[in-house]
């Protein structure tokens, strides 16, 4: 009798152990795993290195449980919630309608469905539904999270935290690298080991949102992020407004990575059926370096992510640094045929085109009123189209359709739909202010600017979308009571305006441009084709600029402009640096030599010849600019026969040793000839490789000189299988 009571309670046990959730979600390298606990609740077990198998997932239990009392609880909740016996910062906090303030979440239900996972939580005593989202991408060993939070209450709600992700790691230790910027000084890269307590990198700007942190973090776990080596996690999130992620290492040494939106001055007031859906995570997690991260990020986002992003890109030139505000007609007409002599695909009129009653010949006044200045343009937008594409080149504007200045008919006709408190003083950053896109009519009304020129000029095929305005003042006449709701409210109404435009105009080519790179993040990029990295077009501190951004970006979705910040510089090396990316230029062409001009039109060509290796996402960053006085890239197609080098002398000293760069991603035993080429006319090769010979693994093992110790040298070499 005895034993059969043990044996009932055996299969008892292993009943209960049967029963437990646990919830796989795996890429091609990398497995997370949730686990419903006997408490009920979703907790994460595993995240890291793919299982080969998935048969003892039980017992995983990572992280330790955090505390010594039994009473503590697993210590990595999925979603935890503010209030509950998780003392570290939570995912998620809520008021109900009756003044309490917290939920206890516990699993409902899940589906999985070919990439797709939902998990639904629910709380036993409030009618307060979150649906947790994972979607892998497995061949780029991405995975996307995202939060749906609901309620049925009577009454009013608020929630105060909506993370849009929670992730938990064990690692001897924890090194960060961010991006912090201001303008000019776009995505510096700077490290720190995390130690216990928290670190936060976030937004407050509203619009203009990463002027001073961009939405990208990578995290070392265990060794500092290495190139090529080492685990890390790489994570961005899709919101181009306030974002913020929260590393914290608590009393285990384990660290918990939280991302979201930025809840600061945004305590929600969600009614009752609307479900609040929070922006998307991206994360990946290599075993190989940040350059491994890179690569899948680049690779998903021209896949999956970036508007028209396997589509060819436009070469431009702008007239911004050349004329600035001081144009009229025939000085335009007469740069369209610079354009088409140097080679470029399109011409971009900048800013200052439109406003008469208050023209917009400074940055003083005219935002808003989006109708060309009479006495500049006598025959509008529909001429200058006409006369680009009779030269040969296409046509793309300026606009920044989400800011007013006061001195604008707008401003004087609609003071209501500007984000301005009413009773302060007004704070203007740049002489102007946001108009409130939580408003639906501001929204048809920005929506009316692109399709207000589309109408009119059906030829025109780019838009330059800036935003040079943080902001200020925040207060919207148009959300009353619920002040809290306007800095998500904003970024939705700019979603709705941005899907509109590219339902209606799908081939219409955008720029997402904010006073240089204020705005870079992958949820807008679903709706721009591209965006503008900085303002600063030195090409030195452009290779610093572009070697943060390509952490992340892919090459065809970051602007690079030949102008003439840095005359130090050649024109030459102004032009290696941003043939790497999105190919344009920003410069008085009637005062350039013939050599460069010359120059640059056979750059143009090579450009073109060799734009699907300088677009492909297989990056390797051989030699950092931040550790040396150099800055070498390689670019490689995906079946390995051809290659691209790009190589940067910065400012070396005389003395300093030159290495041979070995280059990496080619096939060993294939044999590559290597070819400067882009040589400046006349000018021969000195590299020692070019026109030679060589296998795979010479090339990888032994490497290329490719530097010198002469400052501001520059080499693109072409490597093709023989
Ligand atoms: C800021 C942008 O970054 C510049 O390229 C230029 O378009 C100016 N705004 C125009 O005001």
């Amino acid at each position: 009798m005895k034993q059969l009571i043990t044996f009932a309670l055996l299969l008892m046990a292993i009943g209960i152990q049967a029963e437990k959730t646990n919830i796989s979600i795996k890429t091609k390298s990398t497995q997370l795993v949730l686990q419903v606990k006997d408490d009920g609740r979703l907790y994460q077990t595993y995240l890291g290195q793919r299982l080969t198998e998935d048969t003892s997932l039980e017992l995983l239990n990572m992280p330790r449980v955090s505390g010594s009392s039994s009473t503590m609880t697993q210590g990595s909740e999925v979603y935890p919630v503010m209030g509950s016996e998780d003392f570290y910062e939570p995912a998620f906090e809520i008021r109900h309608a009756d003044g309490h303030p917290t939920s206890i979440l516990k699993y409902v239900s899940h589906t999985q469905k070919d990439h797709e996972t939902s998990i639904t939580l629910r709380d036993e005593l409030y009618p307060v539904t979150v649906v947790l989202h994972y979607v892998v991408y497995p061949e780029e060993d991405i995975i996307k999270q995202w939060s749906e939070i609901s309620h049925q209450e009577k009454g009013k709600v608020y929630i105060s935290r909506y993370a849009s992700s929670m992730l938990y790691f064990e690692a001897e230790k924890y090194f960060l690298t961010e991006f912090s910027s201001e303008w000019i000084r776009e995505m510096q890269m700077k490290s720190q080991e995390l130690v216990f307590g928290k670190k936060i990198v976030d937004s407050r700007l509203g619009t203009r949102s990463t002027l001073f942190a961009q939405p990208f973090f990578e995290v070392g776990l265990g060794r500092p992020v290495a190139e090529e080596e080492g685990t890390v996690l790489m994570g961005t999130i899709g919101w181009t407004g306030n974002f913020r992620f929260t590393f914290e290492v608590d009393h285990q040494r384990q660290l918990r990575v939280i991302s979201g939106i930025n809840p600061d001055a945004s305590t929600y007031l969600l009614k009752k059926g609307e479900v609040f859906r929070t922006p998307d995570f991206y994360f990946t997690l290599s075993q190989n370096g940040a350059g491994e991260g890179s690569r899948r990020f680049q690779r998903w986002a021209i896949n999956h992510q970036l508007n028209k992003g396997k589509e060819d890109r436009m070469t431009l030139l702008n007239n911004w640094e050349n004329t600035y505000f001081d144009f009229d007609e025939q000085k335009l007409t007469a740069l369209f045929g610079e354009a088409k002599d140097l080679g470029v695909d399109l011409f971009l009129l900048d800013d200052g085109w439109f406003g008469n009653k208050y023209p917009r010949k400074d940055d003083h006044a005219g935002l808003g009123d989006w109708q060309p200045t009479r006495s500049k343009l006598p025959n509008g937008i529909p001429y200058l189209v006409r006369k680009a594409n009779e030269t040969g080149v296409a046509f793309g504007i300026w606009i920044e359709p989400e800011m007013v200045n006061p001195q604008s008919e707008l401003a004087k006709k609609h003071p209501d739909w500007m984000i301005k408190l009413p009773n302060r003083e007004t704070y203007y950053f740049r002489n102007q202010l946001v108009l409130d896109l939580a408003n639906p009519q501001v929204q048809d009304f920005v929506y009316g600017v692109v399709d207000g020129l589309m109408k009119e000029n059906p030829q025109l095929k780019f838009m330059k979308w800036d935003c040079n305005s943080p902001i200020t003042n925040i207060f919207s006449p148009y959300e009353k009571e619920n002040q809290g709701n306007l800095y998500v409210d904003y970024v939705r109404g700019l979603y709705r305006v941005l899907q509109r435009i590219h339902t209606t105009y799908p081939d219409l080519y955008m720029m997402m441009c904010s006073g240089g790179g204020g705005r870079s993040d992958f949820e807008g990029l679903k709706y721009f084709t591209e965006f503008w990295c900085s303002d600063n077009t030195d090409p030195v501190s452009r290779l610093y600029i572009q070697w943060g951004y390509s952490q992340f970006m892919p090459s065809k979705a970051m602007c690079s402009h030949v102008t003439n910040w840095n005359r130090q510089a050649s024109v030459k090396f102004r032009l290696d640096v941003d043939f790497t990316c999105k190919l344009g230029f920003d410069i008085d062409l009637a005062n350039m030599s013939e050599q460069d001009k010359l120059y640059c039109r056979e750059a143009i060509r090579e450009y073109n010849r060799l734009k699907p290796i300088i677009y492909s996402p297989n990056l390797y960053r051989l030699v950092s600019p931040y550790e040396t006085e150099h800055c070498v890239l390689q670019r490689v197609s995906d079946d390995s026969s051809h290659a691209l080098l790009f190589a940067y002398d910065i400012h070396p000293r005389v003395t300093d040793v030159q290495l041979p760069v070995c280059l990496r991603g080619l096939d060993a035993n294939a044999r590559y000839r290597v070819r400067e080429i882009c040589l400046m006319p006349q000018q021969q090769s000195w590299l020692d490789c070019h026109d030679k010979v060589y296998t795979g693994d010479y090339l990888m093992k032994v490497g290329l000189k490719v530097t010198s110790a002469n400052p501001l040298v520059s080499h693109i070499v072409e490597i093709v299988k023989e």
